[in-house]
């Protein structure tokens, strides 16, 4: 079975951190968001996965190569961006039986055997994933019969027009007959366009609901880092799950003097010197150099990160190669990558673009 991801999305709304890394390669507890997608598609039988080639896609194919577990990988070219829909139908020509398609921003642990099931058994031709969400009134709505076909959607809707809690999760089966509703060349949308097509003609279109299963869209800074604290707590239970307390990655080296409190992972070859606190939840990446009697508190570190001597770092997240200066500060903020500070430096609330040097 082949899964068609959709990954040629710019990120906007995770700037700056995907200025230099694509929103699929962001680590979530120290691997790339894109490659826990593919764990549970493989773990559903997913045999090849194609991804649509956009935004820094080669950190992508270093990452995979051609074989990734067994699992064959395909990149397909999108000279310029053809939205959900046109990424899907460029893809047709390797597409010729029934496949998964996902948006590549989408983690969940929804049941996609169970899913292929449902879809083979009502011999649709679209199946869409549906999962509940707290507040609808944000998302576009999906409407069902009582034997799950699909009756309308509803986009944005008002507070008297919310008749169900259930979302389209971006997770879809389709036959290959679905590129005939597709336009070749056009920057066209799965959600606002194919899907109304099926709805006019009366295609089998159904939905599968799951309302137990995990669910998050990593598109905005909160939702990465919900989702790296969500798979730290168990609160995602995947195989990447790991267990409570601290995980010490291999080759990283502790003072007897520091301290860890809560549910931490910390990556390989890291060095983490005298009276350290780390009070979790808290990630971080490998080759870390934590010096002495910094504190770290809720956050997200990637690699090769650098914090001096008495830093302190709060509820933020640090991308790769940034140098924190002694006595530094960090709140609430977001660094991008090679972010350097000199000494005692405050930041509370900001977003920093990559390379950028802070100085007093
Ligand atoms: P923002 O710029 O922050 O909105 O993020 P985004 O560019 O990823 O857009 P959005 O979150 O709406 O995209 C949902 C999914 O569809 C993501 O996995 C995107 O990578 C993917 N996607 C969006 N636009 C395109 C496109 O034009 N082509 C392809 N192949 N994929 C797309």
């Amino acid at each position: 079975m082949k899964a068609l991801i959709l990954v040629g999305g710019l990120g906007t709304r995770l700037r700056p951190l995907t200025i230099n890394t694509p929103k699929a390669m962001m680590p979530v507890l120290n691997k790339p968001f894109i490659a826990h997608v593919v764990d549970h598609l493989i773990g559903h039988g997913v045999d090849e996965v194609i991804f649509t080639r956009g935004h820094l896609a080669g950190q992508m194919e270093l990452y995979f190569g051609e074989i990734y577990r067994g699992c064959k990988v395909t990149f397909i070219n999108e000279e310029r961006p053809l939205g959900t829909a046109g990424g899907i139908k460029n893809c047709e020509r390797y597409l010729d039986s029934t496949f998964f398609a996902l948006n590549g921003d989408v983690f969940s642990t929804i049941d996609l055997s169970a899913m292929l099931a449902q879809h083979r058994s009502k011999h649709a031709v679209a199946t869409i994933a549906l999962t509940p969400v707290e507040n609808p009134s944000a998302f576009g709505l999906v409407e069902t019969e009582k034997d799950n076909r699909i009756r309308r959607f509803v986009e944005k809707p008002k507070s008297e027009e919310i008749a169900t809690d259930l979302i389209n999760a971006g997770c879809y089966i389709l036959e290959p007959e679905v590129f005939n509703y597709i336009e070749s060349g056009k920057n066209t949308s799965i959600e606002r366009e194919t899907f109304q097509f099926l709805l006019r003609d009366h295609r089998p279109f159904y939905a599968f609901v799951d309302r137990k299963s995990y669910w998050i869209d990593m598109g905005n800074r909160d939702k990465y880092f919900q989702f790296n604290m969500d798979m730290l707590s168990g609160r995602c239970h995947c195989s990447a799950t790991p267990p409570a307390g601290a995980n010490i990655g291999d080759g990283t080296t502790l003072d007897s003097s520091v301290t860890i409190t809560g549910n931490v992972m910390l990556g390989h070859s890291c060095h983490v010197a005298p009276g350290v606190r780390i009070e979790g939840p808290v990630v971080v990446g490998d080759r870390c150099n934590i010096s002495k009697n910094a504190l770290i508190r809720n956050s997200v570190i990637w690699e090769n990160v650098e914090l001096d001597d008495n830093d302190e770092v709060n509820e933020s997240i640090i991308a790769d190669n940034c140098h924190i200066g002694s006595g530094s500060r960090l709140s609430g903020s977001t660094l991008a990558d090679g972010v350097y500070t000199t000494p005692d430096y405050f930041l509370t609330g900001s977003q920093v673009w990559p390379g950028t040097a802070l100085s007093n």
